[in-house]
């Protein structure tokens, strides 16, 4: 299957279906953290270049509502945003994900079809984790774990704290590999 993973330089999504013999590319603006198969470019130009599956990770500094006391000083980057969100929802691919925070997206455009947590795949951690998707069957936990500390807590200021707070979560990442990689028949 061709799998575009959109808006991702970390390499997660994509890995975790290239393991399971899939094309998979990651597109971003920035630069790859790996040496993988990577697209360094703005995803909507690579929209139609023939894919069956998107799964896409689209910025949420102006979306989700952990930043709402800013909203009304940045209307014009939400707007944006939220366009950038339908250009990904509108793309020609059959099998679109879209994961994002909980945020605007579910009052502007339209309400998630599932949330998700890290700690039912693995991770004993807690972030709420929207999924808008087409195509697709809901997504099933793996492994429901204990521990619900929100990560963002042990981590260090810095510059790169940003990219460690949105790098998807592994176990997230295998189980879309493993459910959304064969056997879609059943797909909602
Ligand atoms: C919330 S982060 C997602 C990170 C992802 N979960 C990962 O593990 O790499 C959003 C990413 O969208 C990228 N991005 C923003 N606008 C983009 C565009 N037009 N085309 C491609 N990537 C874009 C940013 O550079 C950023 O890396």
């Amino acid at each position: 299957m061709r799998v575009l993973v959109a808006c991702e330089f970390s390499g997660v999504v994509r890995e975790a279906f290239r393991a399971r013999g899939h094309d998979a590319y990651s597109c971003d603006l920035l630069s790859a953290e790996d040496a993988g198969a990577h697209i360094q470019d703005d995803v909507r130009r690579h929209l139609k270049d023939g894919w069956d599956l998107m799964i896409a990770h689209p910025p949420c500094t102006h979306l989700a509502v952990s930043g709402a006391r800013w909203f009304k000083h940045k209307l014009t980057e939400q707007d944006g945003a939220l366009w950038f969100v339908r250009d990904l929802m509108a793309a020609p691919i059959p099998r679109i994900c879209i994961e994002n925070p909980i945020s605007v997206i579910s009052s502007r455009i339209r309400k998630p079809d599932q949330i998700i947590q890290p700690w039912m795949f693995g991770h004993g951690e807690t972030e709420a984790t929207c999924l808008w998707r087409k195509g697709l069957p809901k997504l099933v936990p793996t492994n429901i774990v204990e521990g619900r500390e929100a990560r963002v807590h042990r981590m260090a200021p810095g510059p790169d704290r940003w990219k460690e707070r949105s790098r998807t979560y592994r176990g997230i990442a295998d189980a879309m590999a493993d459910q959304w990689g064969s056997g879609l028949a059943d797909a909602a």
